[in-house]
């Protein structure tokens, strides 16, 4: 197995696509192993204690310093033996030590087709107004690996959402992760737990 580690800071709808998909036998070899939130109260926490998976809360505050933050978690990650670190709706940004920790070895999934829409300050429904804003057709969902630049890092998995002329940023919002975001983050994750698990199986 694969231990995985999903990153969270708020509803938790993509993080409960994996647990459904998990469940469902579609995750490979894939194991959700711990849910970090980086804000207490959110309901992610709850969605993780409903399918008993470990959580635990590091927030940026209680740290003291972005150094102490990303001290605590690559130790929380190492100590628990994550192979992979899953980014679902997290919202605080990572710095060098955790990316220098896991190289390619964490995602995130954003809400638009990168390179639209996305860098510092495109977060939630900031994409989505943006997006309506410009007046694009076409919008969409990406997974891509995490690495020093802010949805910078190579792009794994893209999924393409039209625009209706109604849409409100909201109903946008919904579209993009019924029909995007919810498959995709699952599915790169089951591709990368394979490809972590082969060059295990190749030690
Ligand atoms: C999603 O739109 C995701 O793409 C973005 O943050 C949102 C998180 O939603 N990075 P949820 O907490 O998974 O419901």
């Amino acid at each position: 197995m694969v231990k995985i580690a999903v990153l969270v800071s708020g509803g938790g709808t993509n993080l409960q696509a994996l647990i459904d998909r998990q469940q469902a036998g579609e995750l490979g070899c894939g194991q959700i192993s711990l849910v970090i939130s980086s804000r207490a109260g959110v309901y992610a926490l709850e969605r993780a204690e409903k399918a008993g998976i470990e959580s635990m809360v590091i927030s940026r505050k209680e740290c003291g310093s972005a150094e102490n933050f990303d001290k605590k978690l690559v130790s929380e990650l190492k100590s628990h033996g994550i192979e992979l670190v899953v980014l679902a709706g997290f919202l605080s940004i990572l710095g060098k030590e955790v990316i220098d920790a896991y190289p390619n070895r964490i995602i995130n999934i954003h809400p638009s087709l990168i390179p639209s829409f996305c860098g510092n300050g495109f977060y939630g429904l900031k994409v989505h107004e943006a997006a309506l804003e410009y007046g694009v057709k076409v919008t969409g969902a990406t997974v891509h690996f995490v690495n020093e630049v802010t949805d910078g890092g190579s792009i794994i998995l893209q999924k393409a959402v039209y625009i209706e002329p109604d849409d409100t940023p909201e109903t946008l919002q919904r579209r993009v992760m019924e029909q995007a975001e919810w498959e995709l983050l699952p599915k790169a994750t089951a591709m990368l737990c394979e490809e972590i698990q082969k060059e295990k199986d190749n030690k």
